[in-house]
Order: structure tokens, then C-alpha cells, then sequence
């Protein structure tokens, strides 16, 4: 199995970086983590990619708040590929990626969403699917297109909702969810490249 090389992208707590990390130091993921990179200097992603010893940097958004400056966002294709990246993993990247990412890495570029896409798009999913009063919720792997939390889905996993559920207690059992299914994803994706 070819070890694929992952550059990962993160704004915030770093919980799904994490699990990909354990499961490459557990064996279970024949990947290589590159490098892990975020727009948010004091990011606890960064630190965890540092416990994990993986490369890692702060990358300046510029200007734009839900976007990357173009020039940003060639520097980070660059600083990807210098790496040696080949699949890029959003895990909680808060910034729409544009053509420099897209193009550069095209197929290439994956995330995860708390909530059964194409139901629930945007933030907080799993509040949106809870007010809704679904009865089922989960989490979604896509690769990444110009659209907010939109592109072909690789693969879905459930989660009920219980009668008594909070935002919060939902919310955990979604990420639990997301952390066994990113890994088991990305190690599919690692299966078929070889
Ligand atoms: C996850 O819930 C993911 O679905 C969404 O952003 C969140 C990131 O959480 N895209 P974490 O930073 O991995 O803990």
C-alpha cells in the first residue's frame, strides 16, 4: 500500500487532527502526515501537531474572512507541495478554498461536515439537524469543490438522535463519529492509490 503523504488544515481544536495522527502512530493509517497548517496563530491544532512532532505552521490569512488572499492561497499550494503533499485533509478549516487550491489539487482535497450532506450545510450542523427535529444525524467525508460543504461525498456515518439529546451531548457523539470515520476514510483512499 503506498503511503500517501497528508497536508492537514485546521482553524480550531485539532479533535479530528488528532485522530488522524493516533491512528498513523497506531498503524491503522498507511499515511504520512506532511505537514499541518492553520490560519489562526494560537490554534490548538498546531500544538497538537507539535506533541505529535509533524511540521507545522502559521499561515497569515491576509485581509478576506471567510477566504484566503489569492497570494496567500498560492503560498499554500507551494508550502503543500513542498511537503510533499498528496492529499489535502480539511479538519476544520473555517476559509473556502479558490482556484490556486483547487486547481493545484484537484480530487485531492477532502473534508469533514457534522451533519448527513447534503442535508445541513454550514455551521453547526448538528444544532440545525437537532431544531429540526430529525431523528437521525451524522457526519460526512466529501471532496472539496468551490461551494461551501458541498462536493461528492465518499462516505457517511450515522448518528442518532436521542430523545433527551443537547446541542452538546449530540455534538460529542457526531465528533466520536467524525474520528472513527476520517481515518477509516483516508486509509480507503490510501488503499486505492496503491
Ligand atoms: C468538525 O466537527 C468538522 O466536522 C467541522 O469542523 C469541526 C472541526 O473540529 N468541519 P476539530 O477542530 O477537528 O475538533
Amino acid at each position: 500500500m503506498k503511503s500517501l503523504g497528508l497536508g492537514i488544515l485546521g482553524s480550531g481544536r485539532g479533535s479530528n487532527c488528532r485522530a488522524i495522527l493516533e491512528a498513523i502512530r497506531a498503524g491503522t493509517l498507511p499515511a504520512r502526515a506532511c505537514v499541518v497548517i492553520s490560519d489562526v496563530i494560537d490554534a490548538p491544532i498546531l500544538d497538537i501537531a507539535r506533541e505529535f512532532s509533524v511540521p507545522n505552521a502559521y499561515l497569515p490569512p491576509g485581509q478576506f474572512r471567510t477566504r484566503l488572499e489569492p497570494n496567500v492561497e498560492s503560498e499554500l499550494v507551494r508550502m503543500l507541495r513542498d511537503a510533499g503533499v498528496d492529499l489535502v485533509v480539511l479538519a476544520g478549516f473555517m476559509r473556502v478554498l479558490k482556484a490556486p487550491m483547487l486547481e493545484a489539487f484537484p480530487r485531492r482535497i477532502i473534508n469533514i461536515h457534522p451533519s448527513l450532506l447534503p442535508k445541513f450545510q454550514g455551521l453547526q450542523a448538528w444544532k440545525q439537524a437537532l431544531a429540526a427535529g430529525e431523528t437521525v444525524t451524522g457526519c460526512t467525508v466529501h471532496y472539496v469543490d468551490d461551494k461551501i460543504d458541498h462536493g461528492d461525498i465518499i462516505a457517511q456515518r450515522q448518528v442518532p438522535i436521542l430523545p433527551n439529546d443537547s446541542a452538546e451531548t449530540l455534538h460529542a457523539r457526531v465528533q466520536i463519529a467524525e474520528h472513527e470515520l476520517y481515518p477509516a476514510v483516508i486509509a480507503q483512499l490510501c488503499a486505492k492509490t496503491s
